[in-house]
């Protein structure tokens, strides 16, 4: 456990931190035998050629060990209004056992699963990792990709929750 920097103003460090902007999505992660996917929002572009995007992971969800065993995500765009899937992928799977039992989803390229229901998704390759902290920054090239409709993703900032700060 990391101790606290006394130079650092906590509360300024949350409001302003809540302020970037995110959007809402579901990564898909696979091992081999088994599927599971969480609701993520820690997500961005990183690079145009070869095309990245980051991906950060909480270290201690079970997502976490699939993608550092299989070394593949995949990330669906959930569409505005979708509230209610992001809200069932932030349960962790030791406490509800399979996210994808009803909804509706088909498998990748990568192995790894992708809501039918959604905007689009991407497909990555891990090509590295940054571990130090709560999380692990994924970067994963982008090997597949797919649009299933037009529309306007769905925002963190539209749900009224928080995560961040
Ligand atoms: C609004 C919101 C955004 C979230 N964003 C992330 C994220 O970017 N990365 C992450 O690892 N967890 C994120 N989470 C938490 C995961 O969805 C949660 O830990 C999930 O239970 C992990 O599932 P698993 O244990 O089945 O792998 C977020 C949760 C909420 C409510």
């Amino acid at each position: 456990m990391e101790l606290l920097n006394p130079l650092l103003d906590e509360q300024a460090k949350k409001t302003i931190l809540r302020k970037i902007p995110h959007g809402l999505y579901i990564c898909g992660v696979c091992d081999g035998e088994n599927v599971n996917g969480f609701t993520a929002s820690w997500v961005m572009q990183a690079s145009f050629q070869p095309p990245l995007v980051v991906n950060c992971v909480k270290n201690d969800s079970i997502s976490h060990a699939m993608i550092k065993a299989s070394g593949v995500f995949s990330l669906s765009v959930l569409e505005a209004g979708q509230k209610d899937v992001a809200q069932k992928f932030f349960k962790p799977q030791r406490l509800v056992g399979n996210k994808f039992e009803d909804v509706e989803s088909y498998i990748g390229e990568t192995g790894c699963p992708i809501i039918s229901d959604s905007l689009g998704y991407v497909e990555c390759k891990v090509v590295g990792s940054v571990e130090h902290g709560d999380h692990t920054v994924y970067v994963g090239e982008v090997i597949a990709a797919g649009v299933h409709r037009e529309g306007e993703p769905l925002l963190l900032e539209s749900t009224g929750w928080n995560y961040g700060g």
